[in-house]
């Protein structure tokens, strides 16, 4: 399962490309806000910021609600970077969007995805990766990692090439559960991917190995 990076902040950016484990990075109208971005002209500067650190795809999100503007932004967003996926909502809008990008090899990461069916409509408009919101589901009482183990074994039983992009992930439990689900990627916060790699005991054991040491050298 690949990791991406679910932020615009260019200095998580930085720390999880240094540690070699990051492949892509998502944002959304949400996430640019958070870094005080509020105009298109400073979202298109950080994604380049953001495509000049990480190799990967970088999923850039559309802000219009119609076709027309989902198309046109989509477009735009398209011309920004060397590897973008264009985010589009599960919505009927998005869905046709979508399908008038990909018919012009643009990729999509449809996003905002709740349901199978939604995901089944998404790999029919050709989306490159589809991303069921778990965290969301969970916050009103569903198990959202259902979702991701239900897309994964449909889109395995239809032969479906649409990427399973397990999102809004929460805590570091997500992340074993959605590999196991078979997610072929993960987007966690940055404060996630440092709950991956803490234990208590490597710590400790960190520790003990260089107590050890000391003593024997002293
Ligand atoms: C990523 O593509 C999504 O926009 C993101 O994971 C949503 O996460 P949230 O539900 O924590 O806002």
């Amino acid at each position: 399962m690949e990791l991406f990076l679910d932020t615009a902040n260019i200095d998580e950016v930085r720390q999880g490309a240094r540690m070699g484990v990051v492949t892509g990075v998502t944002t959304n109208p949400s996430l640019a806000a958070k870094e005080g971005i509020g105009r298109l002209e400073a979202y298109r500067r950080s994604v380049e910021e953001i495509a000049g650190i990480i190799d990967g795809p970088i999923s850039v999100e559309v802000i219009s609600t119609d076709v027309e503007g989902m198309i046109t932004e989509g477009r735009d967003i398209a011309t920004w970077i060397p590897n973008p996926w264009v985010k589009l909502p599960s919505t009927q809008a998005g869905i046709e969007a979508m399908s008038v990008l990909t018919s012009h090899d643009i990729r999509v990461n449809q996003t905002l995805c709740f349901s199978v069916n939604q995901a089944l409509l998404g790999a029919r408009a050709g989306a490159t990766a589809v991303s069921p919101f778990v965290g969301r589901l969970d916050d009103i009482g569903q198990q959202g990692m259902d979702l991701v183990e239900d897309i994964v074994q449909v889109y395995r039983t239809h032969n479906i090439r649409t990427k399973v992009l397990a999102a809004s992930i929460r805590h570091a439990h997500h992340c074993v559960m959605a590999a196991k689900a078979g997610a072929h990627i993960a987007t966690v916060p940055f404060s996630v991917l440092m709950q991956m790699v803490k234990h208590p005991l490597t710590d400790a054991g960190q520790s003990r190995f260089s107590q050890d040491w000391r003593k024997a050298s002293s």
